[in-house]
């Protein structure tokens, strides 16, 4: 949109999407509202409607939209110095590599900056490949971990996965899905085999030494599959045993998401060897980093590694910025208490609509809901219905799964007490129509 020019209406903007962009880059809604201004929690599209926003784009807006503190450092920096690549010296990289350097887990100080989390990912990988001398990597399975060639082969979801060659020396192991366990395991008989599983993944489909195994600390795109406390210990243990390296994906779970501390693995009481994040840390600028152990990084130091927007000073003063109002606005706690206070009022949800919202989870600001019949059998039209109907009456949710039907609530870490109560009465509402007019089809 040029300056000063209006606001396509929403079906002009549509036919022209159609004519100019790819198909394959698909809306969560059917009728997919123009949004033109964003504020806080809230998104106006070209009507002027106002929405309150539960999913933050994917995720990724953590401190609100266009946060003040956040624009002005971002404008200034774009008014002094936009652009010069990583093979010149700029401060803004240097100012948040040691940022993350101090918020990150003992040990993990030295950082390369990406512009996503793909990137990041592939970063992540390379160099623990070129660190071990080894090549194969675990991940688990309904994992999403990006769009390049290697890290769609990593993402053990269909439908994420392309019909191309698929890059080699990548295996899965099952994840800790509970609700759905993959050895029909129980709360009261677990024994945490899906944590087992990585060893005899390790035994029977690698040569006995991977490189490297990634995995998120919760799922996000695969539904917000939370692993029980005890699930990442038993896994470093394996890892250690066969010399393997750990990349917490903390794309969707960094940056204070889960409520318990900057990271998500550190709820968990594991500490990686490299944490890769993106999304949340420019708060909708476009940026990425791996932060690794030194002396892994150090193994490579000799190679040259280049990004020519990596780092750019624009991405990153915003980033600090971000990470300065999530410190000072003490939005970590804020994502515990509503994010307990939300998840409440799910399992009063679930309570009053069984066989049909049959699983709430997460942690802080990371929570899922999924809905499914009392046999198990996945609900996703209904999911994508009540979906709609949030937007309808002015609230945005997310979706997921491997069987699409997880409702994803991950907004803004500044959420209030308000917007949760708006959250649960606008939900609650879309789900008992949705599950009347499901009944009504049987
Ligand atoms: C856990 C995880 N890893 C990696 C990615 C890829 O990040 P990006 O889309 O910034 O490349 C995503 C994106 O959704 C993600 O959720």
């Amino acid at each position: 949109m040029k300056p000063g020019k209006p606001a396509l209406s929403k079906a002009e903007l549509k036919a022209k999407r159609d004519k100019y962009i790819f198909g394959s880059v698909k809306h969560l809604f059917a009728d997919p509202p123009h949004f033109v201004k964003g504020q806080g929690q809230y998104l106006y599209d070209q009507e002027g409607r106002e929405y309150l926003d539960m999913f933050a784009g994917i995720v990724t807006v953590s401190v609100g939209h266009c946060h003040p503190k956040v624009v002005e450092a971002t404008v200034e920096q774009v008014k002094t110095l936009q652009h010069t690549s990583t093979i010149f010296m700029t401060q803004p990289m240097v100012d948040l590599a040691e940022k993350l350097a101090e918020i990150a887990p003992t040990g993990l100080s030295k950082s390369f900056i990406t512009n996503s989390g793909t990137e990041a990912n592939e970063a992540a990988v390379r160099l623990a490949r070129l660190a071990s001398g080894r090549h194969e990597v675990i991940a688990l399975k309904h994992s999403y971990h990006g769009e390049s060639h290697l890290t769609s082969t990593l993402t053990a979801n269909h439908n994420f996965r392309p019909e191309i060659m698929p890059a080699s020396g990548i295996v899965h192991a099952e994840n800790a899905y509970c609700y759905r366990c993959p050895f029909n395991k129980t709360s009261d008989n677990c024994q945490l085999e899906c944590a087992q599983d990585v060893e005899r993944v390790i035994q029977t489909q690698t040569s006995g030494k991977p490189a490297v195994m990634i995995a998120e600390p919760i799922q996000g795109v695969g539904g917000t599959i939370t692993p029980p406390d005890d699930y990442f210990v038993e896994v470093k243990k394996i890892l250690d045993k066969y010399g393997v390296l750990f990349i917490a994906d903390e794309v969707q779970t960094g940056v204070g998401r889960t409520g318990r501390d900057w990271f998500g693995i550190s709820g968990y009481g594991v500490v990686p060897d490299m944490i890769t994040m993106a999304k949340g840390l420019g708060n909708g600028m476009p940026i990425g980093a791996v932060i690794a152990r030194d002396e892994l990084s150090d193994r490579v130091s000799a190679q040259q590694q280049i990004n020519t927007f990596g780092g750019n000073p624009v991405s990153a003063t915003t980033a600090l910025a971000v990470l300065d109002v999530i410190e000072e606005e003490k939005l970590i706690k804020n994502a515990k208490e509503i994010g307990d206070y939300l998840m409440e009022g799910f399992k009063d949800l679930k309570k009053r609509h069984p066989g049909f919202v049959a699983d709430v989870r997460g942690r802080g600001l990371m929570l899922g809901i999924e809905l499914a019949a009392k046999d198990k059998t996945p609900l996703p039209q209904q999911t994508a219905r009540v979906i709609e109907l949030c937007r309808e009456n002015g609230v945005i949710i997310g979706k997921g799964g491997l069987f699409a039907n997880v409702i994803r609530i991950k907004p803004a870490l500044n959420i209030t007490k308000e917007n949760a109560n708006t959250l649960l009465e606008v939900m609650g509402k879309a789900i008992a129509t949705v599950e009347k007019e499901s009944q009504i089809l049987v």
